[in-house]
């Protein structure tokens, strides 16, 4: 039986979304780009990231203005977002939550600017009952040639 893929990918500046993209491509999977309400994060990177700081600190993460599929009708679920401060962005982590009670593979993908430092490892924290498979992330840069860096680690995964 071939197994059903969901792509769940936020992205502030459009990066992560054309990496989604070619996710979709590669897996062949059902793709869902998130969206939070206009305003929500201003314009600038470091006021984004204090916006984001404050989230976390006050636990008030970010509504989402999507609807989202029957998630257990998915065998793995990859959820993209971009790297902010080493960590997974908020409305990622939104949609994280209603990840609890999944019991599926889940794995992340994700793009930054070179310093993903342990995005993975907070990702894999914010996980309580899938299977968390090893991710892939990159750089912006890296986007123009990652066909076969996709390929190779969708192969592996499967
Ligand atoms: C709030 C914020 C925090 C960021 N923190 C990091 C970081 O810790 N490490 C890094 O390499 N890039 C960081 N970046 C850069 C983004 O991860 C990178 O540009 C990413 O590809 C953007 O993806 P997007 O276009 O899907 O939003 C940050 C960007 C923003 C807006």
């Amino acid at each position: 039986m071939a197994t059903k893929v969901l792509i769940v990918d936020y992205s502030w500046s459009g990066t992560t979304a054309k990496l989604a993209t070619a996710l979709q491509q590669v897996t062949g999977g059902t793709k869902v780009d998130l969206t939070v309400a206009a305003g929500t994060f201003p314009n600038d990177m470091y006021a984004t990231n204090d916006v984001a700081g404050e989230q976390l600190a006050s636990g008030k993460l970010p509504e989402l203005t999507n609807t989202l599929p029957d998630l257990t009708a998915f065998d793995v679920i990859l959820v993209g977002g971009p790297v902010w401060s080493a960590q997974v962005a908020t409305p990622v982590r939104t949609f994280m939550k209603q990840l609890q009670g999944f019991t599926g593979t889940v794995a992340p993908f994700y793009t930054d600017a070179g310093t993903p430092g342990t995005y993975e490892q907070d990702f894999a924290s914010l996980i309580t009952s899938a299977t968390v498979a090893r991710g892939v992330g990159m750089t912006a840069g890296d986007l123009a040639n990652a066909q076969d860096r996709l390929s190779t680690w969708w192969e592996n995964f499967k």
